[in-house]
């Protein structure tokens, strides 16, 4: 059945107060509900009351203690008007539920002999009868009894004592939002004062055998209390703020009020045990779930088609957090990278949808990078538009006027509008609309006179023939031959499907910057001359254009030996070499301007160019250029590989993992030349969990490796997270012949464990990672993919319908591949019993 957002209606009742009594038990949990309601004066009057519930065995129903008749159904529990009170009532249930068989993990479930909850987006109607919707916001009061040492819930502790414990959250709050976990758990502690004086607690619980990586998740806590405070002025607001680590859990983790629930993945972190983009994944994944204390619990959504009201803006404060603790530069780059691999490739696929979709059918399918990264580039659109501090100001009015509330993407864009006194109603089309806008320039220069020409084209979406124009901030900076800056960065409107933009007084043609900063999420379509990206490689005063010089001459060169078997330009690799051995810049961007562009990317721009991408030649293309390259940097590599050893023992801070990551680089380019001498020797002597993961990556890339990937074996077995990246780094290195064989083989161990999502996502969304090998013309890739989400799907629905996503990109490819690829969907959807989750997915890829 599809939910429309047209269709709102409020709630028929208020619920004011709700107290839960939960006694735990893995087969027989039963659960006491108490819910203080009354009419809703602002929905029609004398409406059945409709509770949503499912998988629940209803043991008894009362109102105001009398015993009430209830209509149960497969989806809820409903009262028929006639046994309603007109005014205030409390209604009780008591329900009972299984934890113990919860392979979903939603609503409460058990990891590794512990309790705990996933209620984000409908959970909580698994555990108990509830509108479980989020304009339903209430105090909740929470009883937990159990054996168990740790029993928590939301807000403040009131009460324990022997088998029980008592919280108290007087926030009021959607039950998306409630929590409980319940355990044998070891507390990191730590406490922090908010400016406005309150003392909090803080605890990491995990259990016990983890306590050795929790500093890095408590300082990162910190770190973001501190933050909001300084750039956002919110302060934490209860006594005491808990995280848990928890091993199988469908996402990252998740902002229960004063509860936090982690994957143990995006919070554990030690020196040996986590990569340098491990602890920089804890920090800001800590930061953005700190973050939802107020972009998301104290101001929460009106219904869930609101989703990127409170993602959106709340990914878009964990860049900006990321940023001033790390470097901007650098995090632009990665947020950017990131978008084009996920959110364009989604917005022009078959699973394109609008930022604020307008419709679904299961909304766990739309917790996607659009409305998550496309959200948060819509927010930096309207910042960069009304400027810095009238952005200050509308946030101030936001939290002031909607603080408590359940609020809507009209009420956030109102915010800006009474602010600033900007007309945002064309502007509201970034959330109303999908698809990628692409952006065509055309350059003018006569009389001193230059003349930037924009020219905007919104292609066409499923559901979605014909779009507006959209309010594209173009950032712009002129420099002259010699590579000094004439224009600064200016910010062009894009308003119409055509403009054009003068610059007066120059003294010369200039070189055009465009879309410095990656100002807009669109596509810039430009044939310029490699001459002229070689010179902004070398001179542009925007670092993130600067960068995407290099990267745009790169798939240029690539995409020419592809298709036309060219070789390697003078232009790129003197380029890249400049960019290589430049102590001036940033070790981490001189990384990542290395990074040659994916085999995914490549795809997808050969694709939009109007080729077929064959990814055998992809393959083969991008190892030929990395091999090039690594003979054209031959004489600097040794320097550059000692002048990256970090001295002294190690840190996790950007500095220095910025040095380890362009060591790794040259390392890789220096086992192209020796066949792995420099990388076994970084691997024997690592000392951290980066470099000797990193050089063992390095030694499988080049079909070498066997010794150390059995020393790695055995010296992380039994630990989950470290052996998940034993279990991703051969299938992602795997030759496109083999990696079939290779999940074949993995998959038949007895610790790969495949209803632990961490595990599963290690081997087989590895497969799909391993773009030459997924896409293998044999088609063996595809079933297997096809086999293992049926499968999977049978216990866990998200998990699996998340990783189905791998065959959005089948219209890309050649009519072979996209009738392996539409078979694999169709025996899919063939499957009996498939969830709501995988059958709307496959539908929307097949439609
Ligand atoms: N709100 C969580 C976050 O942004 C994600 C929860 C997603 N849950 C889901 N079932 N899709 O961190
Ligand atoms: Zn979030």
């Amino acid at each position: 059945r599809t939910v429309r957002l047209a269709d709102y209606q409020p709630y028929s009742h208020l619920l004011d107060r709700v107290e839960l009594t939960f006694h735990l038990h893995p087969t027989a949990t039963r659960v006491q509900a108490r819910l203080h309601l009354a009419p809703n004066p602002a929905a029609r009057a004398g409406q059945d009351l409709r509770l949503d519930g499912e998988d629940l065995r209803l043991i008894s129903c009362a109102i105001d203690g009398q015993a009430v008749a209830a209509a149960v159904d497969a989806t809820g529990l409903t009262l028929a008007a006639a046994h309603l009170p007109q005014a205030a009532f409390v209604l009780e249930t008591e329900v009972e539920i299984a934890p113990e068989g919860n392979f979903a993990l939603e609503g409460l479930y058990m990891s590794n002999g512990m309790y705990c909850t996933q209620c984000e987006a409908q959970g909580f109607r698994k555990i108990t009868y509830y509108p479980d919707r989020p304009d339903v916001m209430a105090r909740f009061r929470v009883r937990i009894e159990s054996d168990l040492p740790v029993l928590l819930s939301n807000g403040n502790p009131v009460g324990q004592g022997a088998g029980w414990a008592e919280w108290d959250d007087p926030w009021p709050k959607p039950s998306y939002l409630f929590a409980l976990v319940a355990g044998d758990l070891r507390a990191h502690p730590g406490q922090f004062t908010t400016m406005e004086g309150r003392d909090v607690g803080l605890n990491i619980w995990v259990r016990p055998g983890d306590e050795g990586r929790c500093a890095w998740g408590m300082t990162a806590l910190k770190a973001s209390m501190a933050w909001d405070e300084r750039v956002y002025g919110r302060a934490y607001d209860l006594d005491i703020f808990n995280i848990v680590a928890v091993d199988d859990f469908n996402m990252g983790a998740m902002e229960n009020k004063g509860l936090n629930i982690f994957n143990s993945k995006a919070v554990l972190a030690s020196s040996d045990t986590a990569t340098d983009d491990d602890f920089a994944r804890v920090e800001a994944i800590i930061a953005h779930e700190y973050f939802h204390n107020w972009t998301g619990n104290r101001i929460t959504c009106r219904d869930w088609f609101q989703l990127c009201l409170k993602e959106g803006l709340t990914v878009f404060r964990d860049q900006q957090f990321s940023g001033d603790l790390r470097s901007h530069a650098v995090k632009r780059i990665e947020d950017v990278l990131m978008l084009r691999a996920r959110q364009f490739r989604e917005d022009g696929g078959p699973l394109a949808h609008a930022v604020r979709p307008d419709s679904f059918v299961e909304i766990n399918n739309f917790y996607t990078a659009t409305v998550y990264e496309k959200g948060a580039e819509v927010i930096g659109m309207l910042k960069r538009l009304v400027g810095d501090a009238d952005y200050a100001r509308a946030l101030d009015l936001y939290f002031d006027r909607h603080d408590g509330q359940a609020a809507t993407i009209e009420d956030w864009l109102r915010v800006f509008e009474d602010t600033t006194g900007r007309d945002l109603s064309q502007f509201k089309r970034w959330y109303t609309e999908a698809g990628t806008p692409v952006v065509s320039v055309t350059e003018d220069w006569a009389d001193g006179v230059y003349t930037l020409t924009l020219a905007q084209t919104n292609p066409a979406t499923p559901g979605q023939a014909v779009k507006g124009a959209k309010v594209i901030p173009v950032a712009v900076g002129l420099l002259n031959p010699n590579g000094d800056e004439v224009v600064p960065t200016t910010v062009l409107e894009l308003t119409e499907a055509k403009q054009s933009f003068e610059f007066k007084g120059l003294a010369s043609r200039p070189v055009a910057s465009i879309l410095r900063g990656f100002s807009a999420p669109v596509i810039l379509e430009r044939t310029v001359p490699a001459s002229e990206r070689a010179f902004l490689l070398a001179h542009d005063t925007d670092s993130f254009n600067r960068w995407e010089a290099g990267r745009a001459l790169a798939k240029d060169v690539l995409a020419r030996m592809i298709v036309d078997g060219a070789a390697p330009s003078a232009d790129l690799l003197d380029g890249l070499a400049r960019v290589a051995f430049d102590d001036a810049l940033e070790p981490a961007f001189r990384a990542l301007a290395l990074r040659l562009p994916g085999e995914d990317d490549m795809a997808a721009t050969l694709y939009a160019a109007g080729h077929v991408p064959d990814p055998a030649a992809i393959y083969r293309a991008r190892r030929a250029l990395h091999l090039a390259l690594a003979h054209h940097l031959a004489a600097g590599l040794p320097g550059l590989e000692l002048a990256c050893r970090v001295p002294g023992s190690f840190s996790p801070d950007a500095k220095a993992a910025g040095l380890r990551a362009l060591r790794l680089v040259a390392l890789g380019f220096l086992a192209r030349l020796d066949g792995g001498a420099q990388a076994r020797a970084a691997y024997r002597a690592a000392d951290n969990m980066t470099e000797s993961f990193g050089s063992l990556a390095i030694l499988l890339d080049i079909g070498e490796g066997r010794a150390e990937l059995a020393d790695f074996a055995a010296k992380w077995q039994g630990d989950r997270l470290v052996l998940d990246k034993w279990f991703a780094v051969q299938v992602g290195t795997a030759t496109p012949e083999r990696v079939a064989d290779v999940v074949r083989d993995l998959t038949q161990r007895a610790d790969f464990d495949w209803k632990n999502p961490n595990r599963f996502r290690a081997v087989i969304g590895a497969l799909s990672g391993n773009h030459a090998g997924f896409h293998h013309a044999s088609g063996e890739s595809y079933a297997l993919l096809a086999d293992w989400l049926i499968k999977l799907d049978a216990k866990n629905p998200q998990t699996a319908s998340r990783m189905s996503t791998a065959f959005e990109s089948w219209p890309r490819y050649d009519v072979d591949r996209q009738a392996m690829m539409r078979g694999a969907l169709q025996r899919i959807m063939a499957t009996p019993g498939l969830s709501r989750d995988l059958s709307e997915m496959v539908g929307r890829m097949l439609a």
